[in-house]
């Protein structure tokens, strides 16, 4: 036993003196020989030592505790937790990509250059929109991006009295954090009782102040904004833009292109839909993709073809300016270009289609132990919410819990905050019917435990190396020194 909890300890209390991986030869002079001894260390650095063996059994054994996508079902919502093929990762490494140099000429990157070419032909064709800038490193910088171009086109109309942003409280909360940032009142509005924007108070919000409506498609609750044509009728009509918040775009991935019902401007997370992993705070890519009257503005350079050879475009007079440097992340970029050329437009459209089933399959499933909020088909992901009456005061914190002891990731929870006790699922087009029915009995068997031994649910999880954490603390008291 004792062996067993020393496996869990810090690699700095397993180290003993003069244990080491790797011996080098003395060097043939002391450090200052090498090194100005204003540069050099005063005491020896407090480090781990160890031997090879004992280093990688310490870090294998810390992975195993991991919950991760190769080892675990992972239904954690509005992340798109699924799995990415690992062919995609050795191709965005292949070290004509990786290590060009950013500032390497732009002839002798024409391949590189070629596939952001082609890559933003593609994300053109799949929304239908005119123009798209792989620069934004993440989603909401994506946002930002989107927003500033908004701007940088109303500035150029010398329209300077539009002041807000409306945003419904089924966006994410990257929306109105983005709006506020671009120097934008954000105008909330509430959702009508299906969970989609409620048209009157849309209309009520809407006047000659407002820049742009940014909504989430699908929403944070799972649902498509059925008016959406109407909705974007509206936003013309007051003389502003429809900005659509596109992270979720495996919902309608080849099914709908958001150009055909009015969106002006919208982002993509490549690290969600196209095939790049997602969480972990990795690195992320949100293209933004504008309609033509919009797309001048967009942050410069775009990759632009002429005669045959390809070239950063920087020459955009009315162009934002920059968003980041260099040209975005390429690697994301090379894994969405993968996952785009593997798949014909068929395929594509499968694929959405199957995100929805999935997350149809388990809302179904589940509808009589965990209902949904709203009650109604859902796209990739179903918001689900707990039966108070019947939960022996176990709540949704506690069945995230139960579920790392039933062998599932926890799914999303308390999230989106309109929904009370909220649990929301993503099962991904990637996960089959068999891993769906196994979670979905890990969830009835956690309801059956609430009523008939709810102290086991309530402590939770039993089966892990960490119990209950102090969550307060751990948040406001972060101590992560040794
Ligand atoms: C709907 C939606 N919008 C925006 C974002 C923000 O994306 P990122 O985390 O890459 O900034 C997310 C993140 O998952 C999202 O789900």
């Amino acid at each position: 036993m004792q062996e067993i909890i020393k496996q869990n300890a810090l690699s700095i209390e397993k180290s003993r003196s003069g244990r080491r991986g790797v011996r080098f030869e003395k060097p043939q002079h002391t450090p200052d020989h090498y090194i100005p001894a204003r540069y050099l260390r005063s005491h020896t650095p407090r480090l781990p030592q160890l031997s090879e063996l004992d280093t990688v059994r310490h870090f294998t054994n810390l992975s195993r505790q991991n919950y991760c996508l190769d080892s675990h079902f992972y239904p954690l919502g509005s992340c798109t937790m699924k799995y990415n093929p690992k062919a995609y990762d050795v191709l965005s490494v292949l070290p004509a990509l990786a290590q060009a140099h950013p500032f390497a000429p732009q002839e002798a990157v024409q391949g590189t250059l070629e596939i952001l070419y082609n890559l933003q032909e593609m994300l053109k064709e799949i929304t239908g929109l005119s123009a798209f800038t792989l620069q934004p490193a993440a989603g909401a910088q994506g946002e930002l991006t989107g927003i500033l171009t908004a701007r940088a086109y109303f500035d150029a109309q010398k329209d300077k009295k539009r002041t807000e942003v409306i945003v419904p409280d089924t966006a994410h909360g990257t929306n109105p954090a983005t709006s506020h940032m671009a120097g934008y009142s954000v105008i909330n509005i509430k959702s009508g009782p299906d969970g989609c924007v409620d048209k009157e108070a849309l209309k009520n919000a809407l006047s000659d102040k407002t820049a742009v409506v940014m909504l989430t498609v699908p929403n944070t609750v799972g649902l498509f904004e059925k008016d959406i044509c109407e909705i974007a009728n509206m936003v013309h009509a007051a003389g502003a833009l429809l900005y659509m918040d596109g992270a979720n775009f495996n919902a309608l991935i080849g099914v709908a292109k958001p150009a055909s019902f009015g969106v002006d401007l919208m982002h993509l997370n490549l690290h969600k839909t196209f095939a790049a992993p997602h969480g972990g705070g990795g690195p992320g890519s949100g293209p933004v993709g504008a309609s033509e009257k919009l797309a001048p503005y967009l942050p410069k350079p775009l990759v632009e073809k002429k005669d045959g050879k390809f070239f950063l475009n920087a020459k955009m007079p009315k162009s934002l300016g920059r968003m980041k440097a260099f040209y975005g992340n390429i690697a994301v970029c090379m894994r969405a270009y993968c996952f785009l050329r593997q798949y014909d437009a068929q395929t594509l459209k499968d694929i959405a289609e199957n995100a929805v089933l999935n997350a149809n399959y388990v809302r179904v499933l589940l509808k009589d132990a965990f209902p949904a909020f709203f009650d109604a088909p859902c796209m990739h992901e179903c918001v689900l919410t707990l039966q108070k009456d019947k939960m022996n005061g176990v709540r949704t914190a506690d069945i995230a819990k139960r579920l790392l002891d039933y062998g599932f990731y926890a799914p999303t929870i308390y999230f989106p905050l309109i929904v009370p006790e909220a649990l929301m699922i993503e099962p991904t087009e990637t996960e089959s019917k068999e891993m769906l029915d196994l979670f979905v009995q890990a969830m009835k068997c956690i309801f059956e435990e609430a009523a008939r031994e709810p102290q086991t649910v309530h402590e939770a999880p039993h089966a892990q190396p960490v119990g209950r954490i102090d969550e307060v603390s751990a948040a406001r008291e972060p101590n992560l020194r040794w």
